[in-house]
């Protein structure tokens, strides 16, 4: 995107630095300065919510690294070392074991809103291609995460997904020996997990650092859709936009509070207390909250490898959305229909993460089967053919006068 404002140094030792290192130019014209719709709502703010999940989860996990022991013998002993002993262990443990729940959460209201309002179409199917990569290197961090603690779910949940990912073709058993490193979930997988949980989030940072630098070619996208169109649509970021961004970050940390200091259990499973041990078999092996919908789909169907190849592929679609959602249109607000069929998309990804925690039996396994063909239904047909046919409501001209306009029509 072309900004109007150019950085001037303002002194000698600003002159010297910009013609060696134009590091206050780019923070000026990219960040301080960049022009930025000026109707972005709330749901604008997760993109930097993320940005500081990603950084405290960093932080945390460097600290937990210093005293935590990835062997078999050690493992579960340090984490309680950790809570224990450990100044302010407990705190920075439940930061990051939280946070990676708060993490997903905001990942899902990304999404969504990304969804809702067409942020996906061109020109900006890069930035949704990248995201699906950070969304995709997130679950697999995080899945290694969980076992490090070594307890009964993290022994269990790698040993059933491990296994899931030898049932693929050609790829399935050389993939599981190397997850593995032996025969079965034992000590070399828990150092490759933990040496992969620690190398990831730093992956992760480059791919955000592209994603937002993708971001910055054609600009945010905004409610109404529409592309901005000179400088009365935009403001400057700073202090416009820094400062609804902390206002929200600020809202946010209070829910993440609510959990480290009053629930810091809540979203994890009570089986994790209790050390691995390849002798007993949990009742019910369930993972994180965040990763339920993919267990639901991977349980819809009888046969193991369909259902594997529907749990990966319930992810790969979505790098597909900006080919298969064929309307013009990007918002969703002039989209009458495109509105109930999202609303139950998203009403059918939390009744499937309601029915990955339940046993796939009976009604349960029904309704799994029924949420899972919704799912991939929204893409593979509503999206495509809705796009062709939907009237869209009346548009606004322009983002500046999109608010006057919007009233127009309601008094139509
Ligand atoms: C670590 C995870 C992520 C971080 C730190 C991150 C960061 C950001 C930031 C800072 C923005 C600009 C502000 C905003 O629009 O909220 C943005 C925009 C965007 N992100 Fe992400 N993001 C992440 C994950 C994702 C994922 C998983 C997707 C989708 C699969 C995604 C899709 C998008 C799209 C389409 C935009 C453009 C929105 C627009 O133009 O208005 N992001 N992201």
């Amino acid at each position: 995107m072309d900004t109007d404002y150019k950085y001037e140094p303002k002194n000698g030792l600003t002159r010297w630095l910009d013609s060696r290192l134009p590091l206050m130019r780019f923070t000026s014209e990219h960040v301080l300065q960049f022009p930025t719709p000026k109707n972005l709502n709330y749901f604008w703010t997760f993109g930097f919510i993320l940005t500081m999940c990603l950084v405290t989860q960093i932080i945390t996990g460097i600290i937990l690294a210093m005293h935590y022991a990835p062997s078999t013998l050690l493992a579960f002993d340090s984490v309680e070392h950790i809570m224990r002993n450990v100044n302010y262990g407990w705190l920075i443990r439940y930061i990051h074991s939280n946070g990676a729940s708060m993490f997903f959460l905001a990942v899902f209201i990304h999404m969504f809103r990304g969804l809702y309002y067409g942020s996906y179409k061109e020109p900006r199917e890069v930035i949704w291609i990248l995201g699906c990569i950070i969304y995709l290197l997130m679950i697999v961090t995080a899945f290694m995460g969980y076992v490090l603690p070594w307890g009964q779910m993290s022994f269990w949940g790698a040993t059933v997904i491990i296994n899931l990912v030898g049932t693929l073709p050609l790829i399935g058993e050389s993939l599981t020996q190397m997850l593995l490193g032996g025969f079965a979930v034992d000590n070399p997988t828990l150092n490759r997990f933990f040496s992969l949980h620690y190398l990831l989030p730093f992956i992760i940072f480059g791919v955000v650092l592209l994603h937002i630098w993708a971001l910055h070619v054609p600009g945010n996208n905004n409610p109404v859709g529409l592309s901005v169109q000179g400088k009365q649509d935009t403001v400057a970021f700073h202090p416009y936009y820094t400062v609804k961004d902390f206002f929200a970050y600020t809202v946010f940390l209070l829910l993440f509070c609510y959990f480290i200091f009053y629930n810091p259990n809540a979203l994890g499973h009570a089986d994790n207390y209790i050390e691995a041990d390849a002798m007993v078999t949990p009742a019910h092996i369930v993972p994180e909250w965040y990763l339920l919908p993919f267990y639901a789909i991977l349980r819809a169907v009888p046969d193991k490898l369909a259902g594997v190849l529907l749990m990966f592929g319930a992810i790969a679609v979505l790098f597909f959305l900006p080919w298969l959602d064929t309307a013009k249109v990007r918002s969703g607000r002039y989209r009458p229909i495109f509105r109930y069929f999202y609303v139950l998309f998203v009403i059918d990804c939390l009744i499937l993460g309601y029915l990955g925690a339940q046993v796939p039996e009976g009604i349960y396994l029904f309704l799994s089967r029924v949420t899972t063909i919704y799912y991939f239904a929204f893409f593979l047909l509503v999206l495509p053919i809705l796009g062709r046919i939907e009237k869209m409501k009346p548009m606004p001209i322009g983002i500046s006068n999109s608010e006057l306009s919007r009233d127009m029509v309601a008094a139509e």
